[in-house]
């Protein structure tokens, strides 16, 4: 049974659930891990997290079925894609085995926290790790800690399904050969201006040009990037600088196998955007589901998606729909993308 809360009205926040997971790093291997109540994190005011960002993190939900049962989806490409985040801060990768089990004990500690179903809200499963030890001249630290914690969540952007206005930002996000493909804090942490500068300008959010050329389409601080073209198919813009979001690679999938539409990933022109290209647009990710742009705005000069700003378009609702059908249970997931709890 979940928690006697006001489930329908939750934002994107923090809330201090009952367990989290810690394991730590010393002398070349993992501690076994274990559950604490302790939401506090002690570290030398020298640690390497704190003076030089080594820090990585994941984000994944656990959903309630209508059946009452409690899932995540596809926590394995979480675990694979924090190996790799993990190997390009130099950190000692968290094994994936473990990482999966970690997820499922703080999960199943917080079961009241598990929304219910078709509250619109989920549970949303933070698991991160960090250099502990004090270092002060630059290089990699040789303690660690990786911590998942859980905080039940509602709609990333307020209003939910309402189609959003973004900017195409002055700044950049990820430069060529960078880190823009992992999922590092650092990431984060310089998108913060950006984000401020935006949110004063009333957007809800950045979209990111490549740095190089400042020409094409890459994605926002937290979400990827998917377009419907003329034809009702997907377009989903390509470069190594971008986070490869789980959500976008499923939706790849079920846009498809399931809903026959043809997918294409290559560059995308901001010019294309501009002559019209495309008629919907939406971001995606872990957080943000699918959240509709209604309209993008480069330096004053708008151009507004024919679904218009009132809803979802048509092809981005069926993806929609479907995406979130198979996240809670409604309609069958592809093989291997649901992972129950007990
Ligand atoms: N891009 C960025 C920069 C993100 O922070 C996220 C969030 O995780 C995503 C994309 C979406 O990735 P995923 O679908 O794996 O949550
Ligand atoms: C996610 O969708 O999990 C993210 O990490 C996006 C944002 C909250 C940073």
């Amino acid at each position: 049974m979940s928690k006697d809360m006001d489930w329908s009205n939750l934002g994107f926040g923090y809330i201090r659930t009952d367990q989290r997971y810690v394991s730590n790093y010393k002398d070349g291997s993992w501690d076994e891990g274990t559950l604490t109540s302790d939401d506090c994190v002690t570290i030398s005011e020298c640690a390497c997290v704190l003076q030089y960002a080594q820090s990585i993190f994941e984000g994944l939900k656990a959903y309630q079925t209508e059946d009452g049962r409690i899932v995540t989806f596809r926590p394995d490409l979480n675990a694979e894609r924090m190996i790799d985040s993990a190997k390009r801060l130099e950190m000692p990768p968290f094994p994936k085995e473990r990482f999966l089990d970690a997820v499922d004990q703080v999960v199943s500690a917080n079961r009241e926290w598990v929304p219910p179903f078709g509250s619109g809200a989920t549970l949303y499963i933070r698991p991160y790790m960090f250099g502990s030890n004090a270092v002060i001249g630059v290089k990699p630290a040789e303690e660690y800690q990786f911590r998942v914690f859980v905080t039940p969540v509602g709609p990333y952007f307020k209003g939910g399904a309402k189609p959003i206005s973004v900017k195409i930002s002055d700044f950049d996000r990820a430069a060529p050969h960078g880190t823009g493909h992992v999922k590092a804090g650092l990431n984060y942490a310089m998108s913060l201006h950006a984000l401020v500068t935006a949110h004063n300008e009333g957007f809800a959010e950045n979209i990111y040009l490549d740095p190089g050329t400042r020409t094409k389409i890459e994605e926002t601080g937290g979400a990827n990037i998917i377009f419907i073209d003329g034809d009702g198919n997907v377009v989903i813009p390509k470069s190594d600088s971008i986070l490869p979001s789980i959500t976008r690679r499923s939706l790849m999938v079920v846009a498809e196998s399931v809903l026959g539409l043809k997918v294409t990933q290559r560059e995308v022109l901001l010019s294309e955007v501009k002559f019209g290209a495309f008629k919907e647009c939406g971001l995606c990710g872990t957080a943000a589901v699918i959240s509709p742009v209604g309209k993008i705005t480069d330096h004053g000069e708008e151009f507004v998606f024919a679904a218009g700003m009132e809803e979802m378009g048509p092809v981005t609702k069926k993806l929609y729909d479907t995406l979130t059908g198979i996240q809670m249970g409604r309609i069958e997931a592809p093989e291997g993308w649901i992972r129950e709890i007990k």
